[in-house]
């Protein structure tokens, strides 16, 4: 398609939505050069109300941090937001897109959803996991090793994670392969103004799995983490069904989804940069710095947000009124070229002050240090036990598809040869 005549905006949430198949890093650069607050159209057609994407870091943490300036919940400034726009199914329960989960609150209700779980995610509890998720890396390795060849997607990256978050959680294994099916359908299936017909139904299952579930461990409690916050008695904390489903939905699907695609998008941009590759194969200790390096490369998220302005304010300069949305185009901010030197360049060893991956201010990821324990022993454990891991086919023959707003591989056929 010819792009000379389609704003740069245009083509940005053309990405966002699924719909486009442009490079994107090139369209976020012509983003960030247009400008730090770029309007756009209300997703909503709102009257009332303007629609604003980031693209520089200072900005974007502008937004981020400021708790008192910008809300995730629009209802509490009677704006309109994004997620009325979502078709549920009415009899099926409440998940985390439609329910009330701690995404979509600010204030007393955001502190008493993400306090009842925070102390599960704390760095260290995470980092007393990490035997477990290098069993869980070695068992999946044992089991394509003597092939010489694999699907990095479906056999290392897709169950990697969700194997961790599901024992984490007490969800039966032979569950895990359904909550797989439901959640890439969710993730490949919504966009920005877009949502596939087969979500619905989607979302209802995976609504109606986590209900029996919380049944089953009314039942029989076992030693995790929904069993944990279904027996809890304090009252002052206690969980309503709707929340309680969707904070088990939340912490399923953004327990692997987005980990997943760290794992097989880090893997091939780091076959897509041999030389920083090679170097990482020579010391693994550069591994926790090569995650944070992929990640602000390109991580899992291409935007954070909505946010909605509280207040009448302004972002550089821009006005922005009470009510107005607010997108940060985090993969945009993360290549700032006021923020890092060569912005464009993977450099496995750069030092990185921050990064907006894992979002930032309040509702920063709530399980970054999982994700960090998770890319850390994905990346050694591969390159350790598979140093001449190779691409099977040539790059270009690599299908990327839409995943969560983002690029993700479906699949990512290597080959390697043991000894
Ligand atoms: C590389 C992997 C991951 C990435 C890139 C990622 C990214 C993000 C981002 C950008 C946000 C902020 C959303 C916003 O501000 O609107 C977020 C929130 C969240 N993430 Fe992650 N995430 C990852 C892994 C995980 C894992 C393993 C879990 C474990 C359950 C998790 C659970 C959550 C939860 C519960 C929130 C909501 C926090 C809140 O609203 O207070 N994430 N994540």
């Amino acid at each position: 398609m010819d792009q000379s005549n389609v704003s740069v905006q245009a083509r940005v949430l053309g990405i966002l939505s699924g719909r486009s198949t442009e490079e994107p890093f090139s369209v976020f650069a012509e983003a960030r050069a247009a400008g730090a607050v770029l309007s756009i159209p209300h997703p909503m057609g709102s009257e009332d109300h303007r629609a604003w994407l980031v693209t520089h870091m200072d900005e974007a943490l502008k937004v981020l941090k400021d708790k008192k300036g910008f809300t995730v919940d629009p209802s509490s400034i009677e704006a309109e937001g994004v997620r009325e726009n979502l078709s549920v199914d009415d009899e099926a329960p409440d998940t985390f897109f439609s329910g009330t989960s701690m995404l979509f609150v600010d204030g007393f209700d955001h502190r008493r959803l993400r306090s009842l779980v925070s102390k599960a995610f704390t760095p260290k509890y995470m980092e007393s996991l990490r035997p477990r998720v290098q069993e869980i890396a070695d068992e999946l390795l044992d089991k394509v090793e003597a092939d010489g060849e694999m699907d990095l997607v479906t056999d290392y990256a897709y169950p990697l994670p969700i194997n961790v978050i599901c024992e984490m959680l007490g969800v039966p294994e032979a569950d895990r392969d359904k909550l797989q099916i439901w959640s890439s359908a969710i993730a490949k299936g919504m966009g920005w103004g877009r949502q596939d017909p087969t979500v619905t139904e989607h979302l209802a299952q995976f609504g109606n799995y986590a209900k029996q579930l919380v049944e089953d461990k009314r039942q029989t409690p076992g030693d995790d983490l929904i069993s944990k916050l279904v027996t809890m008695e304090d009252e002052e904390d206690r969980l309503s069904e709707s929340e309680l489903i969707s904070m088990i939905t939340l912490l399923i699907f953004a327990g692997h989804e987005t980990t997943s695609n760290l794992i097989a998008t880090g893997a091939f941009e780091l076959f897509d940069h041999p030389e920083e590759l090679e170097t990482l194969k020579n010391d693994r200790r550069l591994v926790p710095g090569a995650v944070e390096e992929l990640l602000r490369f390109n991580g899992p998220s291409t935007s954070v947000g909505p946010r909605y302005a509280t207040q009448d304010t302004e972002i550089a300069g821009q006005p922005i009124a009470k009510g107005d949305m607010v997108l940060v185009l985090v993969k945009s901010a993360n290549r700032d070229e006021e923020k890092f030197t060569e912005a464009e360049n993977l450099d496995i060893q750069r030092e990185i002050d921050r990064h907006l991956a894992f979002g930032q201010g309040l509702h920063m990821c709530l399980g970054a240090p999982l994700a960090r324990v998770e890319g850390d022993v994905a990346f050694s454990t591969l390159f350790r036990r598979l140093p001449n891991l190779q691409l099977k086919y040539p790059r270009e023959e690599i299908a990327w598809s839409f995943t969560l707003s983002s690029q993700g591989l479906e699949s990512l056929p290597v080959t390697f040869s043991f000894h």
